[in-house]
């Protein structure tokens, strides 16, 4: 199993939500050699109103590629379901705090499974709710859309809150950032202390997949 990049740099974490599944390793593997991590969308269409795809996909694709698979579950029995994803090859799981009934008990199932624990908040979670697991996760994952779709805008209210929690945050800690990052909005979360950018539509939606996630990082060096 994969580890998460030691923090001290940011890093770029492709959402494939906005690929063109039809060929979807080949999209991957354009990418590939620009960043060490992969965001799976997980969606149920219960605790979003989306459905994407389950262990399956992450199956198939794990023997192909190299990268860290950080995925997302947006689904409503995360407890449920973690397990066949790191079976399946998912190296990091990211529940949603308002999905499990004890955020405790499923960062200790997820402990337990080896994989890399991140927690997730939506847009209108108070980010003080986050406060009595924080210490436990090694990643935060903050929504800057509401969950369900690729391509929405960035949410105006997201460095505050991104500042609120990096507050919180140990520097062993990364603090990832999710929905409507492009290179405008990447350098503001950026400088309120997001280390990790998912991105879809402003990489996968792109002529040029690589030189997106170039001129994203690019961004952020200004
Ligand atoms: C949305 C997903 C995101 C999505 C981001 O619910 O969690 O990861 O793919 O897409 P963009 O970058 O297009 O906003
Ligand atoms: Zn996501």
């Amino acid at each position: 199993m994969l580890k998460l990049p030691p923090p001290g740099t940011i890093e770029m974490a492709p959402s494939i939500l906005s690929a063109d599944f039809s060929r979807l390793s080949s999209h991957i593997v354009e990418i590939e050699k620009s960043v060490r991590i992969l965001h799976l969308d997980v969606m149920d269409g219960h605790f979003v109103p989306n459905i994407t795809f389950g262990p399956v996909l992450v199956k198939w694709l794990r023997p192909h590629h190299q990268l860290f698979f950080d995925t997302h579950l947006m689904i409503s029995d995360a407890p449920k379901y973690a397990p066949e994803f790191v079976k399946a090859g998912s190296d990091g799981i990211t529940f949603h705090l308002e999905a499990v009934p004890s955020p405790q008990d499923m960062i200790k199932q997820l402990r337990d499974l080896g994989c890399a624990v991140g927690v997730s908040i939506k847009p209108k979670t108070p980010v003080a709710a986050l406060r009595p697991i924080i210490a436990a996760v090694d990643m935060v994952l903050l929504m800057s859309v509401e969950p369900g779709f690729g391509g929405q805008s960035f949410l105006l209210e997201s460095p505050q809150r991104c500042r609120e929690i990096k507050a919180m945050l140990r520097p062993d800690q990364r603090l990832e950032v999710d929905g409507g990052i492009d290179p405008t909005t990447a350098p503001i979360i950026t400088a309120a202390g997001a280390d990790t950018l998912v991105a879809g539509n402003a990489i996968f939606a792109q002529p040029n997949p690589s030189a997106a996630i170039a001129a994203i990082l690019h961004s952020c060096r200004r």
